[in-house]
C-alpha cells in the first residue's frame, strides 16, 4: 500500500526504556560464561523475564532451571538470576560443589544487605512486595522464617501483626509502582510511626525513571504498548501507570505477532516503551508492525538520562581479563 492510503499515527517513544544495567549485566555474564566455558551453562531461574532473551541464551547453550536438584554433577558454571536468590542457594550450590556465579542485580543485593543489618540490630523487616516474584523469594529468603513480614497493599498493613511495634524496618521490591508504595509507607508510617526507613530508596533507578517517562506519555497518546513479558513485575506496573495517567488503552505486548490490532483501529497518537527486560529488538519489531498498517512519524520523549552500568560478576572478572 502506498504511504498516502495510510492513517497517519505518532509514535511516542518513552525514553528512558528497556534494558537496565542489571539487566544487561545478567544477561552478559550468561553470554561470557558460555564464551568461556562453552555449554551447557545452568542459569536458575529466567535469567530475566523475557522469552526471546532467554531463547536465545539455550540456543547457544545455557540450561535454564527452576531449582539447582535438576542440575547434574558438574564442573559447569551456575549463573542465579537478576532477581536474587535466598540464602539457601549459594549455600545448596556450594555443597553441590557447583561453580556458582552469581548475576543478582547489585541493587537488589543492596536491599539484601538492608534487610540483613536491620535483623542483626534487633528489628523485624517490614517487606514491600509481590508474593511469590522471586525477588521477592529470594529477599525473605536471606533472613530465617518469620524475620520478614510481607505486605503487597495498604489493606495489608492494618492487618500487620508485628512481635514489637517499637523495632521495625522495611524494605521494598525494586521494581514496585512508585506511587503505590509511596502510599503503603505512608500507611507504614502512620501506624508504626518508628519504623526505619531506607537510607536510599529501594525502588531502582530504571524502575522510576521507566515509570515517569510513561507518566508524561500517557497522557498524549490514545493508546500505550509496553513491550514486555506478563511474568515482569517492572513491565506490568508501566501497562498500570499508563492506565492511571488516562491512557484508554495499555497493553503489554511480548512479539509484534502478539499485537490485538482490534484494539487500535482509529488511533492517531500510540505510546511505546519496554521493560527493564525487554530488548530494544522488539520495540523496532513493534513499531515495524505499526508501520505496515500507518503512516508513522516516531518522536521520542525522553524524561531521564542514564548512565548505570555494573561490572560483571565477580567470578567471571578475573577470568575475562585473561
Ligand atoms: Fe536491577 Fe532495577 Fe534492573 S533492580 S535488574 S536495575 S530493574
Amino acid at each position: 500500500t502506498p504511504s498516502a492510503e495510510k492513517p497517519p499515527l505518532t509514535v511516542l517513544l518513552c525514553a528512558p526504556r528497556g534494558f537496565c544495567a542489571g539487566v544487561v549485566r545478567a544477561i552478559d555474564a550468561v553470554e561470557q560464561a558460555l564464551r568461556l566455558y562453552g555449554p551447557p551453562v545452568y542459569v536458575r531461574h529466567e535469567i530475566v523475564h523475557n522469552k526471546y532473551v532467554v531463547e536465545g541464551l539455550r540456543r547457544k547453550g545455557a540450561v535454564f532451571v527452576d531449582e539447582l536438584s535438576e542440575i547434574p554433577e558438574t564442573s559447569a558454571p551456575v549463573i542465579f538470576s537478576a532477581h536474587g536468590v535466598a540464602k539457601a542457594v549459594p549455600v545448596e550450590a556450594a555443597e553441590r560443589r557447583f561453580f556458582a556465579v552469581d548475576a543478582t542485580c547489585p541493587l537488589v543485593t543492596k536491599v539484601h544487605r538492608e534487610a540483613e543489618v536491620h535483623w542483626k540490630r534487633g528489628r523485624t523487616v517490614v517487606l514491600v512486595g509481590h508474593s511469590g516474584h522471586p525477588e521477592v523469594v529470594g529477599t525473605m529468603g536471606q533472613l530465617p522464617p518469620g524475620a520478614v513480614l510481607l505486605v503487597e497493599t495498604v489493606a495489608d498493613v492494618a492487618r500487620l501483626a508485628p512481635p514489637d511495634p517499637q523495632t521495625l524496618a522495611y524494605v521494598t521490591q525494586t521494581t514496585l509502582s512508585v506511587d503505590d508504595t509511596r502510599e503503603i509507607v505512608e500507611a507504614l508510617r502512620a501506624r508504626f510511626p518508628a519504623i526505619v526507613a531506607p537510607h536510599k530508596e529501594d525502588i531502582c533507578y530504571a524502575t522510576t525513571n521507566r515509570q515517569e517517562a510513561v507518566k508524561v506519555v500517557a497522557p498524549k497518546v490514545d493508546a500505550m504498548l509496553v513491550v514486555g513479558s506478563p511474568n515482569s513485575s517492572n513491565s506490568q506496573r508501566l501497562k498500570e501507570v499508563a492506565e492511571r495517567a488516562g491512557c484508554p488503552v495499555s497493553r503489554l505486548v511480548l512479539r509484534a505477532q502478539d499485537i490485538d490490532w482490534s484494539l487500535f483501529g482509529s488511533i492517531r497518537a500510540l505510546g511505546v516503551t519496554a521493560g527493564a527486560s525487554a530488548p530494544e529488538v522488539l520495540v523496532e519489531e513493534i513499531i515495524d508492525a505499526f508501520a505496515e498498517r500507518y503512516d508513522v512519524t516516531v518522536e521520542t520523549v525522553s524524561t531521564a538520562d542514564e548512565s548505570v552500568f555494573f561490572p560483571l560478576p565477580r567470578e567471571l572478572r578475573g577470568a575475562a581479563a585473561e
